[in-house]
């Protein structure tokens, strides 16, 4: 444990972290990645079991694994090992996803109305919007929600690990439905993917990058009990 941390750098590394959509094609140096993603295992797990499997992807790797996405997603052949519903959702949360797409959307200069600019866009994130790797985050065959905590943990340590080395990320939901083509894709036999993180050097001139993203009030998520 650390008794004298300045809470101001946490501070700046929290809130410095935002999804990033557009990137620089240089990659990341190896002696960084690898001090990076030695850093995210530092992340909690439950009884310390780690169940993640973490695959880093890039270079000719990662260029043939965006036209196999892209090839499945032109085909509408989607898999998921982890369901996805709409309707889990509720009225406050439709509310919060829409504030979010128009302000994307209207950042890139998409008119709310132009869904075949917005399936276009889908498109670009199978390009990872230009990051030069890619992780892919598995959990093993048998996994169920429960371990989604894990690797969320996971996630967001790595995020900010990446932050914290001026590297920029965007988690994606959306590869994870298309679990088969990226198994495929890399010659990977087991585990169930929840997810992927596209990660670079941010282009910091891209609007897509920089847009305001408000979060709902401290009482509108958080009770304090005493
Ligand atoms: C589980 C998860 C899935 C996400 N999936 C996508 C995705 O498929 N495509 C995308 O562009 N952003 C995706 N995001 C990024 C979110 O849109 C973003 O984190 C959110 O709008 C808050 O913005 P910020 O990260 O810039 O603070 C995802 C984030 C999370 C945590």
């Amino acid at each position: 444990m650390i008794a004298d941390f300045p809470p101001e750098h946490a501070e700046r590394l929290i809130r410095g972290r935002r999804a990033v959509r557009a990137f620089r094609p240089e990659p990341v140096p190896e002696r960084t990645l690898r001090a990076v993603f030695s850093l995210a295992t530092a992340a909690p797990s439950n009884s310390n079991t780690q169940p993640w499997q973490v695959e880093v992807v890039s270079g000719g790797a990662r260029d043939r694994l965006s036209k196999d996405l892209l090839a499945a997603h032109g085909q509408g052949r989607m898999t998921l090992d982890f369901p996805y519903d709409d309707e889990w959702y509720g009225e406050v949360h439709r509310r919060r996803r829409a504030q979010f797409g128009a302000a994307m959307y209207g950042a890139l200069g998409i008119a709310p109305g132009d869904h075949e600019a917005r399936a276009a866009y889908d498109a670009e994130s199978l390009r990872f919007y230009g990051a030069p790797h890619v992780a892919l985050i598995f959990l093993p065959p048998t996994a169920e929600v429960r371990m989604a905590a894990d690797a969320g943990m996971y996630a967001q340590t790595l995020l900010l690990a990446l932050t914290a080395y001026g590297i920029a990320s965007c988690p994606q939901g959306l590869l994870g439905f298309y679990a088969d083509t990226i198994r495929e894709s890399l010659g990977i036999r087991t585990g169930k993917i929840l997810f992927g993180v596209s990660f670079g050097y941010a282009d910091t001139s891209a609007p897509v990058n920089n847009f305001p993203l408000p979060r709902a009030g401290l009482g509108e998520t958080t009770r304090f009990h005493a």
